[in-house]
Order: structure tokens, then sequence, then C-alpha cells
């Protein structure tokens, strides 16, 4: 994939694609082929937002570079979200913290900024690299108030 999505290509794609604890997932499509892809990973707990019941996770969010400006990154996570809210689900995410269009992304739709630490996995190179994490519109983090 180009511009460093996933970071490191997968043993087993197909796998990489349906991770553990994946609720559902989307394709996009673009001139009758598949463009871009979202899932939903539920079951997750994270320490930004303790507490929190039904916590999930967008997950493995990428459209092709030749499909891309035409909102069908919006769109998949537009319809992730609305499959959260239909489940009940808090949705958060997590991106590593380079400037790359998913930032802009996540941040025009009004995804909130919770967190910023580093990455749960290595990179290549075995650094954790820096990500930010956010919370999607609606969603509460434990420091809230009521
Ligand atoms: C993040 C990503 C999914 C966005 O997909 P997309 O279909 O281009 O998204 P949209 O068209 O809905 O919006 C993309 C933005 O780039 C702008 N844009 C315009 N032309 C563009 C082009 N040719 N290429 C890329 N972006 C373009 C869009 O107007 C929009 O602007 P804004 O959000 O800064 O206001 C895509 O860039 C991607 O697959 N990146 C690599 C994988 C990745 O980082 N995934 C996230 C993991 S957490």
């Amino acid at each position: 994939m180009a511009d460093r999505y996933p970071l490191s290509w997968p043993a087993d794609p197909v796998r990489w694609l349906s991770p553990a604890g994946c609720l559902t997932a989307w394709v996009a499509e673009s001139g009758g082929a598949v463009a871009g892809h979202v899932c939903v990973v539920g079951g997750v707990s994270d320490p930004a937002v303790a507490g929190a019941r039904d916590l999930a996770t967008v997950s493995r969010l990428f459209v092709a570079p030749t499909a891309r400006g035409r909102n069908l990154g919006e769109s998949l996570l537009a319809t992730a979200t609305a499959y959260a809210a239909d489940q009940s689900l808090q949705l958060m995410l997590d991106v590593v913290d380079y400037g790359g269009p998913a930032v802009a992304l996540y941040e025009r739709l009004g995804w909130r900024l919770i967190d910023r630490r580093p990455a749960n996995w290595t990179a290549p190179d075995g650094t954790r690299l820096p990500v930010r994490v956010y919370l999607a519109p609606n969603g509460r983090d434990a420091s809230a108030p009521d």
C-alpha cells in the first residue's frame, strides 16, 4: 500500500483485514472495483476512556491512492459511525501522528483528540511511533463532566 499504511506489510493481508474482535466491515467501490475498506472492532478498553462501556475502534481504514479525495474515506467513516450509534457503541480510533490526510479527515468530521501516546505496536525499525487517539463525535471520555 502506498504512503506507509500499513507500516509493515502483513504476512497474511486477508487476516490483517479482519483483526480479532472485528464486528463488521465495509468496502467502498469505485468503477466496479474495491477502492477502500474499514472495519469496527469491539470489546476493547482504553485508559483514555476508562469506564466507557461498549467501546469499539475504527480499524483498517484506507482508500486506494487513485480513489482519494472523492469522499470515500468520509463515507466509510460515516458508515462505521452510524453502525456504532445503532449498536450503542462508543467509537474511538488511533492514528499515527505524522500529519497525514487521516488526521485532517478525522478533525474535519469532528472527531475529538483525547490523547497522544506511543503506539502499542512497533514500527519496522523497532520504534514506537507517536499516535493520536480520537473519540467519535458525541463520544465521551472519562474526564468529561456530566
Ligand atoms: C485517510 C484516507 C482514508 C482518506 O480517504 P479519502 O477517500 O481521500 O478521504 P476524503 O476524500 O473523504 O477526504 C480526504 C481529504 O483530502 C482532500 N483531497 C482532495 N484531493 C485529494 C487527493 N487527490 N488525494 C488525497 N486527498 C485529497 C479531500 O478534499 C479531503 O480534505 P480534508 O479532509 O483535508 O478537508 C486516505 O487518505 C488513506 O487511505 N490514507 C492512508 C491510510 C491511512 O492513513 N488510514 C488511516 C489509518 S488510522
